[in-house]
């Protein structure tokens, strides 16, 4: 009798050629974009691979019932939907593909930023849909504003490098970031998250998301913060206290925001959408059709390694 295959489950779309990747290795490859968390749960067992990006929960239910599992790889920079400690108790190996959408979540942020700052995707419906509302949309310029950047890790210094080139000032907070690589990359340190709300007209967040994180801009941020500042999230939705943030939009303390992400994902009924002055896109940071190439690639890499006894650069 012949071996049993190897199998690896592909759980989202990661891009063409990290799947190739994997048959060439050999491995039996099944396409799970369209399962329901239900098929997961009763598949799961099969797999000695499965590869996801943020959709798929790599729980500890799943986990409890991937009795033949080895590796868990999310094609993308976090592994927040992927319980580690649980997994590696249970022998799983984690890995990702950590610089592998990097430039594509800092360009988004830009996108989203000037779509901010000049009302992009409200002029564009108000125009398809019959109105030439010229002053209504007049936006503000980027050049001479300050730009808040907290989290001064790889996105958050690719967008603040991009913003320098529009003329922002940039003031970052990073505690884990060395004093003198602010300056080298063009921004003022800010030793408190307070000294970057003081002066910022702009915010981003490009923190990680953990139980330090969670609600980092609530309603004290928010009052720390000049009046009409606007707010962007291209990083995770938890970061953001979305109760606070309304309030801060209703009063009119906070004067835009434009959101990547969400504390349940996917979303299509939300408290903000439809606010005049909040700009949503579909968790679309790290979707470029070569951040998708790249972060599939590099996590069928890591599968590969782990089936094969080969070293795993591991989350
Ligand atoms: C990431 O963590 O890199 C992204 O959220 C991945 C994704 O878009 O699925």
């Amino acid at each position: 009798m012949g071996r049993e295959p190897v199998k690896v489950l592909v759980a989202e779309d990661v891009g063409a050629s990290g799947i190739d990747l994997l048959r060439d290795a050999g491995l039996h490859v099944d396409l799970g974009f369209d399962w329901t968390r239900e098929q997961l749960l009763e598949r799961i067992g099969e797999y000695q691979g499965i590869l996801i990006r943020s959709a798929t929960k790599a729980d500890a239910e799943l986990l409890a019932r991937a009795s033949n599992l080895q590796v868990v790889a999310r094609a993308g920079v976090g592994v927040d939907n992927v319980d580690v400690d649980t997994a590696t108790r249970q022998g799983v190996v984690v890995a990702n593909a950590p610089q592998s959408n990097v430039v594509t979540a800092a360009e988004h942020t830009m996108a989203l930023l000037l779509a901010l700052a000049r009302n992009v995707p409200q002029a564009h419906a108000s125009l398809v849909d019959g109105r030439w509302d010229r002053s209504k949309y007049s936006g503000v310029e980027l050049q001479g504003k300050v730009l808040g950047v907290l989290g001064f890790g790889r996105i958050g210094q690719l967008v603040a490098h991009r913003a320098r080139g529009f003329g922002m000032q940039v003031v970052a907070y990073d505690p884990y970031l060395a004093e003198d690589r602010f300056a080298e990359l063009g921004a003022e340190r800010a030793a408190d998250p307070a000294d970057v709300y003081a002066v910022a007209d702009f915010v981003t967040v490009h923190l990680p998301k953990n139980k330090d994180t969670e609600n980092f801009l609530d309603a004290d941020a928010f009052a720390a913060m000049k009046p009409g500042v606007r707010i962007l999230n291209v990083a995770r939705g938890p970061l953001v206290d979305d109760d606070a943030l309304k309030a801060a939009l209703d009063s009119g303390h906070v004067s835009g925001a434009a959101l990547d992400v969400f504390r349940e994902e996917p979303v299509t009924d939300h408290p903000l959408f439809g606010y005049p002055n909040v700009v949503v896109t579909p968790h679309l940071g790290a979707s470029t059709a070569e951040a998708t190439d790249r972060a599939g690639y590099q996590a069928a890499e890591q599968v590969v390694a782990a089936l094969t006894g080969q070293p795993v650069t591991t989350a």
